[in-house]
């Protein structure tokens, strides 16, 4: 538990051992479930946590409150890292009323048989006193979920943002950012947007749109530290990463089976650093892939302008694991990126072409046709050199 002003308690956990966050995104340094409490002459707890931390959760909250009955549940955003205990906190406060939107309630009742008359049913920007403070509530649908809104508390100006402004990784006990957590957290605030988030830019251009109007003197986001000192730099990261905006530099992304579009991938890296050109290079195969995989790949898909894709030919197709990386673009709708391919083969090239229509659909900057060659990457077959100047 941590203070946060007079009236706000954090409540949330870090969770240090799940190890694909979604099944899907990979956590090296942990994330954390935030929840808080709004303790004035009514209590307010603006969602819950992940399951599995049922003991410190309550704990969290002993703290802070001691034996006071909460009045209020607010749920923001109904992912179960977030809504898992909801059906606890109505068993150990059985006077507590939800406080939801009208798109909660089938999801309530569906994940935990809430039924109707427990939920409080809020309409966009309706406001629920606390006593000397109070809570309203404006719907942000699609961040993440259809059903999500935020909790804005003017009185502190805090807004409980749900999964906006979030950020993968564990935070320490000060809860609070300071000076330095911002480019600490960067990257993976930036993994995060690109994997979770991504796919919902325009919804968060108009969430941003709405939220402009208010006076935000603190985030208290469902991930991540607490911004106090960053809130600028915070909303400014979003709202570039939603708008699709980039620097300039490569980000390459390959697979490779037997180490020729690896070589070819490692030459083009090295040619780009002669050159002095911002680069990233992710492997998604193999013994040598990076521990993020296709997550790590699309952060820097949102960092830099021109994505650089190597492939082999594989049953006359792409492969596949960088077939995945393709569909995750698309399913991202990135756009605004000059694009490259390259890749080797057998007896018959295929990936490149492919790869290009991929690009091509996307309405991405292809830049020449690629670079399809035949069995072993040498320097002689493969002029790296000439692709890091196109690139450049
Ligand atoms: Fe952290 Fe969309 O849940």
């Amino acid at each position: 538990m941590k203070k946060i002003s007079d009236r706000i308690f954090y409540v949330g956990v870090n969770d240090d051992d799940k190890v694909l966050f979604e099944g899907l995104w990979p956590l090296p340094v942990g994330v954390s479930y935030n929840s808080y409490i709004v303790a004035d002459e009514k209590v307010a707890l603006v969602d819950t946590v992940e399951c599995g931390f049922e003991e410190e959760f309550l704990a969290n909250i002993d703290e802070a409150i001691g034996d006071r009955q909460i009045d209020y549940l607010v749920v923001n955003h109904m992912e179960p890292d977030h809504s898992s205990l909801v059906s606890l906190i109505l068993e150990r406060y059985p006077s507590i009323s939800i406080v939801a939107n009208a798109k909660t309630l089938p999801m309530l009742a569906g994940y935990y048989g809430v039924p109707a008359e427990k939920v409080k049913v809020m309409d966009e920007g309706e406001s629920l006193s606390l006593g000397s403070c109070s809570l309203s509530f404006h719907m942000i649908p699609m961040v993440h979920w259809p059903e999500t809104m935020v909790t804005w508390l003017e009185e502190e100006g805090t807004l409980f943002s749900g999964d906006a402004f979030g950020t993968f990784g564990s935070i320490d006990e000060d809860v609070v950012d300071n000076e330095d957590t911002f480019e600490q957290f960067r990257d993976e605030m930036m993994r995060y947007y690109s994997n979770i988030v991504g796919k919902y830019g325009t919804p968060v251009q108009a969430a941003l749109k709405k939220l402009a109007g208010l006076n935000v003197q603190r985030i208290c986001s469902t991930h991540g530290p607490v911004w106090e000192k960053n809130v600028a730099d915070v909303v400014a990261l979003y709202d570039r990463m939603s708008r699709y905006e980039t620097e300039r530099g490569v980000c390459i992304v390959y697979g490779s089976m037997y180490g020729n579009t690896a070589a070819a991938a490692d030459a083009l890296a090295m040619e780009l650093e002669a050159l002095g050109v911002p680069y990233a290079i992710h492997d998604l195969a193999g013994n040598n892939a990076g521990e993020l995989g296709v997550s790590g790949a699309l952060r820097d898909v949102f960092k830099y302008d021109t994505i650089v894709v190597g492939s082999p030919t594989y049953n006359n197709g792409i492969y596949p694991p960088v077939e995945t990386f393709m569909k995750a673009l698309q399913s991202r709708l990135i756009k605004n990126r000059r694009f490259y391919a390259f890749g080797s083969y057998t007896w018959a090239g295929a990936s490149v072409r492919l790869l290009n229509e991929i690009a091509a659909a996307q309405n991405f900057e292809i830049l020449g046709d690629g670079l399809s060659f035949p069995q072993a990457y040498t320097r002689e077959k493969v002029d790296m050199a000439a692709v890091a100047e196109l690139l450049k």
